[in-house]
């Protein structure tokens, strides 16, 4: 495929509902989704896509029931372990955006331990948003720009962001029916084409991706810019 985006984002949504249909606890939902994750990461190394991020965890999500909270926190550093040699196989660099700090000490060794083991690999950067918060990346990054005495225009404040090495993103979807952004990347996808469908998460194949993709394919990007 020409022209394909260099930077997915995607919203992971609608586990809960897939399990719901099916009569389950919300967490087997969450299991089936990364399934789905599995795909995708497939699918963007086949495509050629440079990089993907994967929304897993909003700092709001720590409202949920317990149950679903804490089931999240062992599935996260199981399926790193389960998929390390995967990754390394198919040189994908793993990272993770977000107050990671504040996640139990448990998951935080595996994202280092990951991120450590696959730091040389560059054929994907893999980046999930954990514990993440558009509004908090900003409050954190303006505050770090105030300790530091600077004053910043855009180059300068990107330094701040949690990976600002990281391009923005040229795509995001969101699936599940949902047309919201859910405190996202506020600040990246200023000029990020949207692209939401009804599909819940754990059903997402690569054919829903290659739709997506198609679908930017037809935008005409203008930056505020006449063509
Ligand atoms: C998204 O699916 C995954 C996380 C937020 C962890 P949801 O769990 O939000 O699924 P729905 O929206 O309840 O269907
Ligand atoms: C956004 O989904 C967060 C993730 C996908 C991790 P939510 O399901 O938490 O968002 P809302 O509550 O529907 O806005
Ligand atoms: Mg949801």
């Amino acid at each position: 495929m020409d022209n394909v985006p260099t930077h997915i984002a995607i919203i992971m949504d609608g586990n809960g509902r897939w399990a719901k249909k099916r009569g389950l606890p919300r967490l087997q939902g969450h299991y089936a989704g990364v399934n789905a994750v599995r795909r995708v990461i497939e699918a963007s190394l086949d495509f050629n896509i440079k990089y993907l991020t994967l929304y897993a965890f909003s700092t709001e999500n720590w409202d949920r029931p317990k149950k679903e909270v804490n089931g999240l926190m062992r599935l996260f550093p199981k399926v790193i372990e389960e998929e390390v040699n995967r990754l390394k196989t198919h040189k994908v660099r793993m990272r993770f955006l977000g107050r990671l700090k504040e996640l139990p000490d448990k998951v935080q060794e595996k994202l280092y331990w990951i991120e450590e083991q696959t730091k040389n690999f560059e054929d994907l950067n893999l980046i999930i948003a954990l514990n993440y918060s558009g509004r908090e990346e900003l409050i954190d990054a303006v505050n770090k720009a105030v300790r530091e005495g600077k004053v910043v225009n855009e180059e300068i404040f990107k330094g701040f962001l949690y990976l600002p090495d990281i391009p923005d993103p040229d795509l995001l979807i969101r699936t599940s029916g949902e047309v919201r952004i859910s405190n996202f990347l506020l600040y990246e996808i200023a000029y990020t084409e949207l692209y939401f469908t009804p599909t819940l998460w754990p059903d997402f194949e690569k054919s829903d991706l290659i739709k997506a993709i198609k679908a930017y394919q037809k935008r005409e990007r203008k930056f505020g810019k006449v063509n």
